[in-house]
């Protein structure tokens, strides 16, 4: 059984992706049921898809937000969520994912790089993301504006969200733990080569049942999957144990 170590000095940066909530029953992007085998990125994720047909990219997150109902965080989120009350403001959790299972699993502070499913926004005017649970297939809904209401998730061609947040964490951290994420996406996929390219030590694992793209940019690979790993990967220590 693998342990990381995480003493009283230690900043932990956690990058999470599809395959934390695999096991929550939500598909992964790339898998043999992933998303992008049945759905093609640039017709429903992309902005020139927002202008081109947005009745078919709300189809699209529609469908997602109906797949989303009834998943249930699954053990490996609610072992994240353990850590952060243990490590407080020292861990950092950032996801790839736009479900909301780290939270319903306990998790008090995430960082969602690629937006949030159950978000929506205003493609025109500054008007922050809201909540909306609603599914639209007839309709594209309008702002008070005029503009078009957009699904608040982070499409390819855009910027991903908080990046000044999360590199200024890379910066800090002296432990990165990525689960279930296949490194092929920019710029998570590069966090680990990032956070280990100062000169100090960062501990880099990887977590997931196959390696990823990157596997390099990781001192070790955890084989398993998020449930089986993560409730025994994390011996943190206490002051009190230091001073012994
Ligand atoms: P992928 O579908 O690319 O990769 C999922 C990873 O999860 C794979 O490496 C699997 O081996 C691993 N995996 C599968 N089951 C697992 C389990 N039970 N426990 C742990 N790991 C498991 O998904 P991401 O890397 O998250 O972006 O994809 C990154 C981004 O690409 C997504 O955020 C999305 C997508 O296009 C946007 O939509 C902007």
């Amino acid at each position: 059984m693998t342990t990381i170590e995480i003493s009283p000095s230690d900043r932990v940066f956690i990058l999470t992706g599809a395959g934390i909530s695999a096991e929550s029953g939500l598909p992964t992007f790339r898998g043999a049921d992933g998303i992008w085998r049945q759905h093609r990125v640039e017709e429903v994720a992309s902005p020139v898809a927002w202008q081109r047909d947005p009745k078919m990219v709300w189809e699209f997150y529609s469908m997602r937000r109906r797949v989303h109902e009834g998943k249930q965080p699954n053990a490996g989120h609610r072992a994240l969520a353990q850590l952060e009350a243990q490590l407080g403001e020292r861990m950092f959790l950032c996801t790839q994912n736009v479900d909301a299972l780290h939270e319903r699993g306990g998790s008090r502070r995430v960082v969602h790089m690629h937006g949030e499913l159950f978000k929506s926004r205003c493609d025109t005017c500054s008007r922050p993301p809201f909540a909306d649970q609603n599914t639209y297939e007839e309709e594209v809904p309008r702002c008070e504006c005029g503009g078009r209401i957009r699904p608040h998730i982070c499409w390819f061609g855009e910027t991903p969200y908080e990046l000044d947040r999360i590199f200024d964490e890379l910066q800090r951290c002296t432990v990165l733990v990525a689960v279930g994420t296949s490194g092929l996406v920019e710029p998570a996929a590069s966090f680990a080569a990032y956070a280990r390219s100062s000169h100090r030590r960062v501990r880099a694992i990887y977590v997931g049942p196959e390696e990823p793209a990157n596997r390099l940019d990781f001192e070790r690979c955890v084989a398993g999957t998020a449930t089986e790993v993560l409730p025994t990967l994390f011996a943190v220590r206490s002051e009190a144990a230091r001073a012994v």
